[in-house]
């Protein structure tokens, strides 16, 4: 009995102690930056990119940043070591991208990255952008913890980890609590030198105003005038973001918790900010085409008639009255199918053919009724029109103020009726077109009673 509790014993500590060693042994080889690179071939490139980076020059190994400081050796640091393997062995000879987890103790221990070293330095980030850690741990959006490798992370290439622009886009762009952070002179020292072609060239004499950077500034001038559409995008949360990498209904619910998403994604690093949100994009664009495609600019309220008339909304007197394509949603492409030049520009126009293509061939004179109806319709009122502003002119200085003002009221709103039919082609709705121009009428008469009963007085 004893003797075989104690060749128990016996066999237990062999067993323990070459377990012991064969952990240490595979401690020690896979602790090695080598193993990582070679043996692996999932992690060739960023073996390759580590080698080639400062830190690859230094040879810093591989589980000085892949496991925190004292974490190298436990076990969940091990089962995290072996996930990875795992997915190399199912993967085959795809390509497989397993994001790393970088803990910020990895950066700043022993004799690394010191906070006193970096922390307020003003780097020179790109050309007349700078950068300072400081602010940037003191400025954050809510919810978020940013971590050395949210900014310091693997985009792509040969770069083991770098700070990409859209990082600083996302959130310089798109805080709506620092949106002065947009501001341009944030972030760029403004260029010296004169805008003047000519000023390069020429002898500058003293005191000679000269158009620079800073001169359109100090004259608000707004930067947009000449650097427009340099940012694009508003870095909104992508479709089907979340689903990537969730899929219960009550997670996924959460995703209106812009605090909540953060805390869980920044600040425990489970996500990066791209898994979420578009990338703004902020660069130098073609000057001349984006500010002349937008018609907005320039033409704010662009064919506003047309559409009123399609949409045939109440006004005064007259009812609520849709255009007879209004209820089977035809819109503006729908008749406008024929292409003509107008002063040299290619202009889509509508007509009868349109009419013709959805109805039938006798729609085609359909449209030309409309079009003579409101043709006549617009002048049988002329004429009181004419006369309204005859006698608004003889009025003035003799009528009393408040019925001028009335009647001057009264004229605004006959002729803007008139106004929408004209501008907006009747055509759009001819009932509607008819109506509006017979209150137009009835308002006149109404007027023109008026100032004469007055005036008699
Ligand atoms: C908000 C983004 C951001 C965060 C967060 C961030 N960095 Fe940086 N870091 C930068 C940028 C930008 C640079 C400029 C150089 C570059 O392009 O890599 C930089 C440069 C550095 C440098 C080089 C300094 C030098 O003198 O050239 C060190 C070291 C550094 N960071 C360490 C850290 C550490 C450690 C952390 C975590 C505690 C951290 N960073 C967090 C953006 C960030
Ligand atoms: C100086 C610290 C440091 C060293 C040394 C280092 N890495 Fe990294 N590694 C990082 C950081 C930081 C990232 C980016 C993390 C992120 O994107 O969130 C990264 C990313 C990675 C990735 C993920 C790439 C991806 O597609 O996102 C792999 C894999 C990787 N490292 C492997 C290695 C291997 C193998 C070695 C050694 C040969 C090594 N690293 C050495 C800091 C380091
Ligand atoms: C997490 C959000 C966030 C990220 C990421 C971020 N910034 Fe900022 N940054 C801010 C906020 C907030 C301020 C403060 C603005 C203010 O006070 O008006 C700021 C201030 C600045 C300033 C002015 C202060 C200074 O440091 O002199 C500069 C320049 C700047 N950021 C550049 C950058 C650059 C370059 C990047 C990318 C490497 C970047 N930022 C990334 C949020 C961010
Ligand atoms: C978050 C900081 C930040 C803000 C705010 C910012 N920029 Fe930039 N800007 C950058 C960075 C970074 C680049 C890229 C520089 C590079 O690629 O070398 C850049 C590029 C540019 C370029 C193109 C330069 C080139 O070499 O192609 C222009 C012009 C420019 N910015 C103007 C502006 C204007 C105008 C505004 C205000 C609407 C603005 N920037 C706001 C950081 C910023
Ligand atoms: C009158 C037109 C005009 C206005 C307004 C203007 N810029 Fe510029 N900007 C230019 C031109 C032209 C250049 C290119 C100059 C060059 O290449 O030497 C330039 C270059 C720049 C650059 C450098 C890009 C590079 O390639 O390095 C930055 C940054 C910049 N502008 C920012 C601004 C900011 C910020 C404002 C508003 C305060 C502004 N600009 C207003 C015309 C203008
Ligand atoms: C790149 C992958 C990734 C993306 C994209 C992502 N998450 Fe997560 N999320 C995680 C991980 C990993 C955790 C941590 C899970 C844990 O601790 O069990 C997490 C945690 C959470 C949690 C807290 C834990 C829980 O299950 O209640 C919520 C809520 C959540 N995510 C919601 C969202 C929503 C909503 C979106 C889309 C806006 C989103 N996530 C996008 C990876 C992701
Ligand atoms: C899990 C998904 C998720 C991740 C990861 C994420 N965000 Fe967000 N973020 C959101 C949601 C949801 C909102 C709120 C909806 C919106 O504003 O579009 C938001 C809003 C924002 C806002 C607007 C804040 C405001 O006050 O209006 C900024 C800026 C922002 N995020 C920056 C970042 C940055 C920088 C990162 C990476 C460091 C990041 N986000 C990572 C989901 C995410
Ligand atoms: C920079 C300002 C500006 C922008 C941007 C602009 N326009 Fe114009 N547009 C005008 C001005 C001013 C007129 C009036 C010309 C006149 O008085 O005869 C006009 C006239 C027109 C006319 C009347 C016919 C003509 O040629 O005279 C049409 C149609 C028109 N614009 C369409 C457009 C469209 C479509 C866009 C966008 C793709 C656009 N415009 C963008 C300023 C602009
Ligand atoms: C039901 C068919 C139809 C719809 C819907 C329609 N149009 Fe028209 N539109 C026409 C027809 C037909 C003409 C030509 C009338 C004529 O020859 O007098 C016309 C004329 C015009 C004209 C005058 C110049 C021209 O082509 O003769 C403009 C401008 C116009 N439409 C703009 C619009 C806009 C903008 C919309 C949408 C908001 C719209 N239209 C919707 C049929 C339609
Ligand atoms: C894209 C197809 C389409 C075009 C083009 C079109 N219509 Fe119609 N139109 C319809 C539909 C569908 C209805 C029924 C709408 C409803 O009942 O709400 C309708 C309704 C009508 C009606 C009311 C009587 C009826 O048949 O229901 C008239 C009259 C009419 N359209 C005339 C025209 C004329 C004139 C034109 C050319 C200027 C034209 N339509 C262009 C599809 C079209």
């Amino acid at each position: 009995m004893k003797k075989t509790l104690s060749l128990f014993s016996l066999g237990l500590v062999s067993v323990v102690v070459l377990i012991g060693i064969t952990v240490y042994s595979v401690e020690s080889y896979t602790s090695q930056s080598d193993f990582c690179g070679l043996s692996c071939h999932i992690m060739d490139k960023p073996y390759k990119s580590w080698k080639e980076s400062p830190h690859g020059e230094k040879d810093v190994a591989c589980v000085e940043c892949h496991y925190a400081p004292g974490e190298k050796t436990t076990l969940t640091a091990k089962f995290r070591g072996l996930g990875q393997l795992f997915s190399y062995l199912s993967a085959g000879d795809q390509e497989v991208r397993k994001r790393a987890h970088v803990d910020d103790r990895s950066c700043s221990s022993g004799d690394c990255h010191q906070r006193p070293e970096f922390i307020e330095k003003k780097l020179e980030y790109a050309s007349g952008v700078s950068f300072t850690h400081k602010i940037h741990e003191e400025k954050q959006v809510e919810g978020q913890v940013l971590h050395c490798s949210t900014c310091h992370q693997h985009v792509a290439g040969t770069k083991h980890f770098e700070v990409p622009k859209q990082i600083c886009h996302l959130c310089h762009f798109k805080n709506s609590e620092v949106a002065s952070a947009g501001d341009c002179v944030t972030c760029h020292e403004l260029p010296q030198k004169p805008l003047q072609s000519q000023k390069a060239t020429a002898e500058i004499k003293e005191d000679e105003p000269l158009i620079t950077h800073q001169s359109l500034k100090d004259a608000n001038v707004p930067c947009e005038s000449c650097h427009y559409e340099l940012v694009l995008g508003d870095g909104e949360i992508k479709d089907n973001a979340c689903q990537d990498c969730h899929d219960m209904p009550e997670t996924l619910k959460k995703i209106g918790d812009m605090q909540l998403m953060h805390e869980e994604h920044v600040a425990k690093q489970q996500a990066n900010c791209f898994n979420c949100h578009e990338t703004i994009q902020h660069k130098e664009s073609p000057f001349l085409d984006p500010a002349r495609k937008n018609c907005e600019v320039c033409h704010p309220d662009h064919h506003i008639y047309q559409k009123m008339l399609l949409v045939g909304a109440e006004r005064g007197a007259v009812q609520e009255t849709p255009s007879l394509m209004f209820g089977s949603r035809t819109n503006c492409i729908g008749c406008h199918l024929e292409e003509k030049l107008i002063n040299g520009e290619k202009v889509m126009h509508g007509n009868g053919q349109s009419c013709v293509s959805c109805h039938t061939e006798k729609h085609d004179q359909m449209l030309d009724r409309w079009d003579n109806e409101v043709r006549e319709g617009l002048s049988s009122v002329e004429e009181l029109k004419i006369e309204s502003l005859a006698l608004l002119k003889k009025a003035t200085g003799k009528a009393p103020a408040e019925s001028l003002i009335e009647a001057n009221k009264m004229y605004a709103e006959a002729n803007s009726n008139l106004d929408i039919v004209r501008f907006g082609n009747g055509v759009h709705n001819k009932k509607y077109s008819i109506l509006l121009i017979s209150e137009a009428g009835y308002i006149f008469e109404d007027l023109l009673d008026l100032l004469e009963e007055v005036i008699s007085n």
